[in-house]
């Protein structure tokens, strides 16, 4: 991930010293400037979203700058979405043209400047570090200026969409690099950098000790060391409930004895993005120093078949004292989030989210569209649908039900971590966490189908950072 540095300017867009600026067009309505205004008439210049326009104009000091005309849709319509689909389309045009400084003129609306260096910032993310020959040497575009935007919001929405990007490099880091040891690593350095944060790694043995039997079932198949990160951040003059975010890091799932079939079982490298949003996320909320406390629980750990490995009918017992029949050792998630969220609820939180890959299945229902979205407490489910929908990390609701609950009984234990019926997995395995919640307002986000290969235009199909900006939109709410 390469920097890019983001300011604000008041005064005329075109006083710019960047070597591309960027003009938004509404339809409908006309450019102020009567040679931008031509490429309108002709129909070279479109105001529809995601259109982009390059022309030239000169520049104040003299020679040539580039102008790229963006399309906006509707005045009416713009909102924060639409700013960071159109800032992409934008940004995606003029690195193609080599430009190495941006400028936007930010129109008018709620969130809309913040929407602008999301997207710009989202859509050049890349990851080319294992690249012997990348082009990072050939420049990329370095800076972003908006101009007519909020200084404040401009500078939240540079934090959250570096968060996100700093979540999708550990998404994208492969699972020899990105272990629990090496999470474990950068929450030590976050925690380092911020007086009000303070990091908790328990090892193997402490897991085991405190009783973590569903989290060190998963874990003692593998020879790599397992890690439950915590990161506990206590501002001073805290206000609102305190927050606790679990976040699912399993660093390689195999599916263990219960092995996955090869085709794209690389991507299960993936199978840590919740726990990679948590981390961020608590860096940001951090960095941004909102007065809310915060306990950030991730346990991280490799899901292997070995000699040490569970086996499918070992029946362990979870930190709260729940026995669990492991039918399969591939619906692992919901074992160690049940671990995680005992431990959160231990930490005194009060209103929980979970974030996790979790099962397959809700990317059949919701596709790389929406998360899946789960609650037992309405309110707490508004704050978090209300944070989701405005990151444009948009989820939707999905049930719980009595009859779900029926399906996670175990034969012998009191759950089994997967039932005969291969019917609602994503409603079971809420079902099965809302167990280890202690009736605490929680949300469960699950995150399979929108942790990559969304289609939106200023992620693209790899690793999304998604639920990184919505937890710090959350915070952000919560403490305000
Ligand atoms: N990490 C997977 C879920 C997953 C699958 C995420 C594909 C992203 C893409 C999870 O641990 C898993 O294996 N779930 C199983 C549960 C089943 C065995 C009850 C699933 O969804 O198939
Ligand atoms: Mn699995
Ligand atoms: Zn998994």
């Amino acid at each position: 991930m390469t920097l890019i540095t983001v300011t604000t300017r008041s005064g005329p867009p075109q006083e710019t010293a960047a070597d591309t600026r960027v003009v938004g067009l509404f339809e409908g309505e006309t450019l102020a400037d009567e040679r931008l205004q031509r490429l309108v008439e002709l129909g070279e210049a479109k105001a529809g979203l995601k259109k982009v326009a390059v022309t030239h104009e000169d520049a104040p000091g003299g020679g040539q700058r580039r102008v790229l005309i963006a399309g906006l849709g509707k005045r009416d319509e713009l909102d924060a979405e639409r700013a960071r689909v159109a800032a992409a389309a934008a940004a995606g045009r003029a690195k193609e043209l080599g430009a190495v400084s941006l400028s936007w003129a930010a129109p008018d609306g709620d969130g809309v400047a913040a929407g602008l260096v999301e997207g710009t910032l989202l859509k050049l993310y890349s990851f080319d570090r294992f690249k012997s020959a990348n082009d990072n040497g050939n420049g990329g575009i370095e800076s972003l200026e908006v101009t007519g935007g909020d200084e404040a919001e401009v500078e939240q929405a540079r934090i959250a969409a570096g968060a996100a990007n700093a979540a999708r490099d550990l998404q994208n880091l492969p699972p020899n690099y990105a272990t629990p040891t090496f999470l474990a690593e950068r929450a030590a350095e976050i925690a380092d950098q911020h007086e009000a944060l303070e990091v908790e790694l328990l090892d193997r043995d402490a897991i085991v000790a405190h009783g973590m039997g569903a989290f060190a079932a998963v874990a003692q198949g593998t020879v790599t060391e397992p890690r439950l990160i915590v990161l506990r951040y206590r501002p001073a003059g805290a206000t609102g409930p305190h927050l606790g975010f679990v976040g699912k890091a399993v660093t390689f799932d195999t599916g263990g004895i219960s092995i996955k079939p090869s085709p794209k079982m690389q991507e299960m490298k993936y199978d840590m993005s919740g726990g990679a949003a948590v981390i961020e996320a608590t860096e940001a909320i951090a960095r941004l120093g909102l007065p809310v406390n915060l306990t950030a629980v991730v346990p991280a750990t490799e899901n292997m078949p070995s000699g040490t490995a569970v086996k499918p009918g070992d029946i362990v017992t979870a930190m709260n004292g729940k026995t669990i029949e492991v039918n399969n050792t591939d619906a692992e998630g919901r074992l160690v989030l049940a671990d995680g969220l005992a431990y959160a609820i231990g930490q005194g939180a009060e209103r929980l989210v979970d974030l996790a890959t979790l099962t397959g299945a809700v990317l059949f229902a919701l596709g790389h569209t929406y998360a899946g979205l789960w609650s037992n407490d309405d309110a707490w489910f508004e704050q978090v649908r209300d944070a989701s929908d405005a990151s444009g990390e948009i989820g939707w609701r999905m049930p719980l039900h009595p009859e779900y609950l029926e399906l996670t009984k175990g034969a012998v234990a009191d759950l089994q971590n997967s039932a005969e019926a291969r019917v609602a997995q994503s409603n079971y395995a809420a079902e099965f966490l809302r167990q280890f919640v202690d009736d605490r307002p929680w949300v469960h986000v699950d995150i399979a189908g929108t942790a990559w290969g969304m289609a939106r235009n200023y992620v693209g199909k790899g690793a999304s950072g998604f639920g990184t900006r919505m937890l710090i939109e959350l915070a952000r709410r919560a403490a305000s």
